[in-house]
């Protein structure tokens, strides 16, 4: 991968694709997460005397203007975090940019409107490509996060201009290359969340590539229901059980260990605080549901994790947003974090809600990493390529 330290920056038009997809709430940001990932790059490049063009989709308004998606609230936080301003420009393309750009001086930095108000963005249209290639003289990548989606912004520009992998970009690769292509093992893969059906093909990776896999959640009653047990009125795939059962046999192919709970926490009713109890995997009545993984299995998983040296984690272990139905998910992720700080444990999470059950755990700091990637990070987890990480190789 090209790495932005080797691009001749100084004087230059640099366009940087960030992930600026961030949660807003009445109009302003709400978490600042992904700006502040952001930071190092452009910091590396004022310093290094590049013009910086930050450009970066918001929301899904499918090619069309919506004022809703307009990304004018972030260049306000982002000028904070900087210390210095950001001019918004609202077009990412076109005439706008362009009169901005040239009135730009080395250090100074300028934030495009929404990519996706261009249908070209996401069609990949070599003509919008080569619109937004007009505006610089090179491109940076810094928004691991987008690097699943073969766009414009992301892998289309990236073949015109001289491309390089910023800062975060490069942190995620080096980060989750360690975790799973190169890892120190034994290697634990823990993968919760509620369907099994959005994570086959994680899952059959997973099981070539890891020597223990954890499965947590809803998506382990079904394959608790593959393995012949009852998991009464619990959350499963009736019609993934075959799916299961093949991954199950997979897993013992490759010498995997797919690890289930042996006990869990059920409940008659799905509500905060509800009347619970914890019942073994043989002993979940017909009424029951299973909403949390019990004690026993936490005391399995903390063994399991003990005796690794490497951890990837994707997806809570039960009902984490209804609590006590988060104890299993907050115990374990608790746990890790204590063998990072103590044992030398590499833990690298992401995905989806794993970030907001880290949070909730009180532990991301303690993580080795934790990905600022939702679908990019479960992408990478299937064993496929990026294109736009793909696009930055020689
Ligand atoms: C994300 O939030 O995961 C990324 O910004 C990608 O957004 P998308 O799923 O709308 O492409």
């Amino acid at each position: 991968i090209r790495r932005i330290e080797d691009a001749d920056i100084a004087g230059k038009r640099v366009l940087v694709r960030v992930d600026f997809n961030v949660p807003m709430q009445g109009g302003s940001v709400s978490d600042d997460t992904r700006l502040r990932a952001a930071l190092p790059t452009i910091a590396f490049l004022r310093e290094g005397g590049a013009k910086v063009i930050l450009m970066a989709h918001f929301g899904r308004p499918k090619g069309q203007r919506d004022p809703k998606m307009s990304l004018a609230p972030v260049a306000t936080p982002l000028a904070d975090l900087i210390g210095h301003p950001v001019k918004f420009v609202s077009d990412c393309v076109g005439e706008d940019p362009k009169g901005a750009i040239s009135l730009m001086k080395a250090g100074d930095v300028l934030l495009l409107e929404n990519t996706r108000f261009h249908a070209g963005e996401e069609s990949n249209d070599p003509a919008f490509s080569a619109q937004l290639a007009d505006l610089a003289d090179v491109y940076v990548n810094d928004a691991f996060s987008a690097a699943h989606r073969a766009h414009a912004s992301t892998e289309g520009v990236a073949r015109l201009l001289p491309a390089y992998a910023g800062l975060a970009l490069q942190r995620e690769i080096d980060h989750v290359t360690a975790a799973l292509d190169n890892p120190n093992r034994p290697v634990l893969a823990v993968v919760g969340g509620a369907k099994v059906s959005t994570k086959i093909e994680l899952l059959k990776n997973l099981v070539k590539k890891v020597d223990r896999l954890f499965v947590g959640g809803a998506m382990a009653n079904t394959f608790l229901a593959a393995r012949g047990h009852d998991v009464g009125a619990s959350l499963y795939e009736v019609d993934l059980i075959d799916t299961a059962k093949a991954i199950d046999e997979a897993a013992g192919q490759a010498q995997c260990a797919l690890l289930l709970p042996t006990d869990v926490v059920v409940a008659k009713e799905f509500k905060p605080h509800a009347e619970r109890r914890v019942a073994s995997v043989e002993d979940v009545a017909k009424t029951e549901m299973i909403l949390d993984c019990g004690p026993e299995t936490v005391d399995q998983l903390a063994d399991a994790i003990a005796a690794s040296r490497t951890l990837v984690w994707n997806g809570p272990l039960g009902a984490f947003e209804t609590p006590p139905f988060d104890t299993a998910t907050v115990e374990a992720a608790r746990y890790a974090a204590s063998r990072c700080k103590d044992h030398g444990l590499t833990a690298v999470a992401g995905g989806g809600d794993t970030v907001a059950a880290l949070n909730q755990a009180g532990v991301s700091g303690d993580f080795t990493f934790v990905s600022t990637a939702g679908g990019a990070f479960l992408e990478w987890l299937e064993g496929k390529a990026l294109p736009g990480v793909e696009a930055l190789r020689d």
